[in-house]
């Protein structure tokens, strides 16, 4: 697919990965809307900010109604609560699956039919390396990571025949502030950005964006030991 001359709804537009990748897609042509949840937070020249909480079904639905010609749509809203699934508080549990596999389902559902007016469209749903390994001290958000790439794999299966090819992409750390507090080596989001959309030209279905995602997705063939070697 080109992106020059698409029409894109990139959600959580205004700040991290979602800011570099609707910025990329306007530079690449695309007519792009920041789907947000402060449409004045959007300080990109050229996007149009739309409101868009996608945990509200409503604001979801009065977003699709708003657009009507979206080809390519990026997942990309994504919460961080650091929730222990046993031990964490059990809202914070909820915002995590609310978030990453409520609101994406229910964003991809609202704007199915948009899409598939196209010959070609594209979904890409932001995913992680946390969709493939879990640390106990962000369970929650791995759990929802790992739903979302069960989602992914669900509705590209679903939606190919519409003639939407549904993607996602796998990264490690990227330095935006969702990992603001963590002390590790971070991709440059708009360097992410960029593998992203190339990604969607090339029509991959994984896009493994960093050699975190490499390693982890190899180390799946390696079962419980290759992932978890501390466990006895
Ligand atoms: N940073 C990393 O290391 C990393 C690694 C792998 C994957 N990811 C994923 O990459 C994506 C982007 O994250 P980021 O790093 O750019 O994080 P970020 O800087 O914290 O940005 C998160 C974005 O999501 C928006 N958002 C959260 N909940 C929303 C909702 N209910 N409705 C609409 N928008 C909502 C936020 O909007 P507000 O400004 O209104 O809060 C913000 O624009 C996420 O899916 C994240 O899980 C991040």
């Amino acid at each position: 697919m080109k992106i020059d001359g698409q029409t894109a709804l990139v959600t959580g537009a205004n700040r991290g990965l979602g800011r570099h990748i609707a910025e990329q897609l306007r530079d690449r042509g695309a007519k792009v809307y920041a789907g947000v949840r402060n449409p004045q937070s959007v300080d990109l020249e050229g996007v149009t900010p739309i409101a868009l909480d996608i945990t509200d079904p409503a604001s979801v639905a009065t977003a699709a109604d708003a657009t009507g010609d979206v080809s390519i749509l990026i997942n990309n809203a994504g919460s961080s609560t650091g929730a222990s699934l046993l031990t964490g508080d059990l809202a914070d549990i909820h915002l995590e699956l609310d978030t990453h596999f409520f609101g994406t389902l229910s964003v991809i559902r609202a704007f199915a039919p948009q899409l598939g007016a196209h010959d070609s469209s594209a979904v890409l749903n932001i995913l992680s390396v946390l969709s493939w390994i879990s640390f106990p001290q962000s369970g929650a958000y791995c759990a929802a990571k790992s739903a979302g790439w069960s989602l992914t794999n669900a509705l590209r299966q679903e939606l190919a025949p519409r003639g939407t090819r549904v993607s996602a992409l796998h990264v490690g750390y990227m330095d935006t502030d969702m990992v603001r507090h963590v002390d590790a080596p971070k991709s440059d989001p708009a360097g992410i950005a960029r593998i992203a959309l190339d990604g969607i030209e090339t029509g991959s279905y994984e896009i493994v964006a960093d050699e975190t995602a490499k390693a982890v997705m190899a180390g799946l063939s390696g079962g419980v030991a290759a992932l978890y070697p501390q466990l006895p």
